[in-house]
C-alpha cells in the first residue's frame, strides 16, 4: 500500500502533484510520502502490539535524516551498521537505548562511539569482534550489552545477493560456537551477552524461513535455560518482503500471527529491524525523458536518471514498476527504459508497455524508497540527485541535489602534476 495515486490521469504523492515538484526541484529526484512511511511503521506496531517489540528502522535502507526523524518521532529506534549511521541517529537525538548495531566489520572508531553513547546492543558477528568490543569497553570502564548474531543456517528464498542466514554467507556465528561463547562469557570482563539476533535475508515474501529460523532460536533459548544461561533480548532482524510486481508477501498481521506464539513463549524482549517494509513503497524515483530512440529492432526511452542513482535493476535484476507521471494516451508502445550511463546494464526496465512519450515527459520508477538513494554513486561524474518528502499538500527538499563543486571538492592535483 502506498500514497502514489493517479487523480485525473496525473500521478500525485498524497495531495501533491508530482509534476509540480519536478518543475521546482528539477529531475531526477527521489520522492517519499510521509504518510506511507508512518502507515507502514504503524502496521507493524499494530500487528505486534501484544508483545510490544522495539522497532528499530534499518537505516541502511533509507538513511535520509528526515526519514529517520519522521519514524523516530513515532517511536522507532534505529538499526545501524556503521559509525556514519550511528552519528546520524545521535544527531537526531534518537535515544541510544533504541539503537542496535550490526555489521560483520565494525570499525574501532564506531565501536568506541557506540560504547560512549551507550547503545542498547551490539549485534556481534564473530569472536574476534567480541574481543575488540570487550577491550574498548574495558578502556571506557563500561559494561556493554551484546547480542550474538546467530547464523541459523536456513535458506531464505530470495536473491542470492541478499540471503544472509546460511553458513555459505559471512554473517553471524553458528549455533554451536554461540553456545560455547555463552558458556565462557565470563572471560569477557566488560561484556554481558544478553541477547540473540538473526537476520536471514531481505525481500522474503514467505514466512516459512522466518518461522523456521525463529523456531530454531526458541529451541536454543530453551536449551540455554536448562543450562542456567539466561538472556534478555531476541532481535529477529528485518527482511519482510514487499510488492514490487506481483509478489504476494505475508502481511504484517500474517507474520505476527505466525510468530507471536513462539516469541511469547520465550518471554524475551523482542526487537525488529524492518527497512524495506517501511521505506520501500514509501518512495519513488522521478526521472525525465531525454530521448526516444528507435533502432529498427527496439525502442529505447532514454531518461535522465541512471544506474548510479538507482542500481537495483542493474545489480539484482530487480523489477520496479515504471509509470508515466501524466497519462497522455491509452495507446501503449513497448520500450526499454534506460539511463545515460555508459553500460548496457544501465536500465530501469525492459520491454515495458508505456504510452508514447516525448522529450520532457516524466516517469516514476516505483518502490524505490528502500536501497535507492543510499546505494547511489557518482559514477560518470553524475552528482547525487535530490530527495524530497511530501506530507499532504506540502513538500520539502530533504536533501539538496549535489552541485558540481561538491563533487570535486575533495579532489587534489598533486604538486608533481603541476
Ligand atoms: N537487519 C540487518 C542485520 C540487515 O542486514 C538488514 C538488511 C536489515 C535488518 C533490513 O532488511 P530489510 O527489512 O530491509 O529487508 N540492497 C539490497 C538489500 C540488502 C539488505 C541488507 N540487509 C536490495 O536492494 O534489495
Amino acid at each position: 500500500m502506498h500514497d502514489f495515486k493517479y487523480k485525473k490521469n496525473e500521478l500525485f504523492c498524497e495531495n501533491t502533484r508530482i509534476s509540480t515538484i519536478a518543475q521546482q526541484v528539477g529531475t531526477p529526484f527521489y520522492l517519499y510520502s510521509y504518510k506511507t512511511l508512518i502507515d507502514h511503521l504503524t502496521k507493524i506496531k499494530k500487528a505486534f502490539v501484544e508483545i510490544d517489540p522495539l522497532i528499530c528502522f534499518a537505516v541502511k535502507s533509507n538513511g535520509n535524516m528526515a526519514v529517520i526523524k519522521a519514524l523516530a518521532n513515532k517511536g522507532a529506534g534505529c538499526d545501524i551498521v556503521s559509525g556514519g549511521e550511528l552519528k546520524k541517529a545521535l544527531k537526531l537525538k534518537v535515544s541510544p537505548k533504541k539503537i542496535v548495531f550490526a555489521s560483520v566489520g565494525k570499525k574501532e572508531e564506531a565501536i568506541a562511539l557506540a560504547i560512549k553513547s551507550g547503545i542498547l546492543l551490539f549485534n556481534v558477528e564473530s569472536v574476534p569482534e567480541l574481543e575488540v568490543i570487550n577491550a574498548f569497553a574495558k578502556k571506557a570502564d563500561k559494561k556493554v550489552q551484546v547480542a550474538i548474531r546467530i547464523n541459523p543456517d536456513v535458506e531464505a528464498a530470495t536473491h542470492h545477493f541478499i540471503t544472509t542466514g546460511t553458513l555459505k554467507n559471512k554473517f553471524g556465528i553458528d549455533l554451536q560456537s554461540t553456545r560455547d561463547l555463552l558458556r565462557r562469557q565470563k572471560a569477557y570482563s566488560h561484556i554481558e551477552i544478553n541477547g540473540l539476533h538473526i537476520h536471514i535475508g531481505s525481500q522474503i515474501v514467505n514466512s516459512t524461513p522466518f518461522i523456521n529460523a525463529i523456531k530454531k532460536v526458541v529451541g536454543f533459548v530453551n536449551d540455554l535455560r536448562q543450562e542456567g544461561i539466561e538472556i534478555k533480548y531476541f532481535d529477529i532482524g528485518g527482511g519482510l518482503g514487499i510488492i514490487y510486481k506481483d509478489e504476494k508477501p505475508q502481511t504484517a498481521e500474517d507474520f505476527a500471527q505466525n510468530i507471536i506464539p513462539y516469541l511469547k513463549k520465550t518471554g524475551l524482549k523482542i526487537i525488529m529491524e524492518p527497512g524495506r517494509f517501511i521505506a520501500g513503497n514509501a518512495g519513488i524515483f522521478v526521472t525525465k525523458v531525454l530521448y526516444l530512440k528507435d533502432n529498427g529492432f527496439k525502442k529505447f526511452l532514454i531518461v535522465d536518471g541512471g544506474m548510479n542513482d538507482l542500481i537495483r535493476p542493474s545489480l539484482y535484476n530487480a523489477y520496479h514498476d515504471i509509470l508515466p507521471v501524466k497519462k497522455t494516451s491509452s495507446k501503449k508502445i513497448t520500450v526499454d527504459v534506460v539511463g545515460p550511463v555508459c553500460e548496457s546494464g544501465d536500465y530501469f526496465g525492459k520491454e515495458r508497455a508505456l504510452p508514447k512519450m516525448v522529450r520532457g515527459d516524466l516517469l516514476a520508477v516505483m518502490s524505490a524508497g528502500a536501497y535507492g538513494y543510499v546505494m547511489s554513486s557518482n559514477y560518470n561524474a553524475r552528482p547525487r540527485v535530490a530527495e524530497v518528502m511530501v506530507k499532504g499538500n506540502k513538500f520539502a527538499i530533504i536533501n539538496e541535489r549535489e552541485k558540481f563543486n561538491e563533487l570535486i571538492k575533495r579532489e587534489r592535483i598533486p604538486d608533481f602534476l603541476k
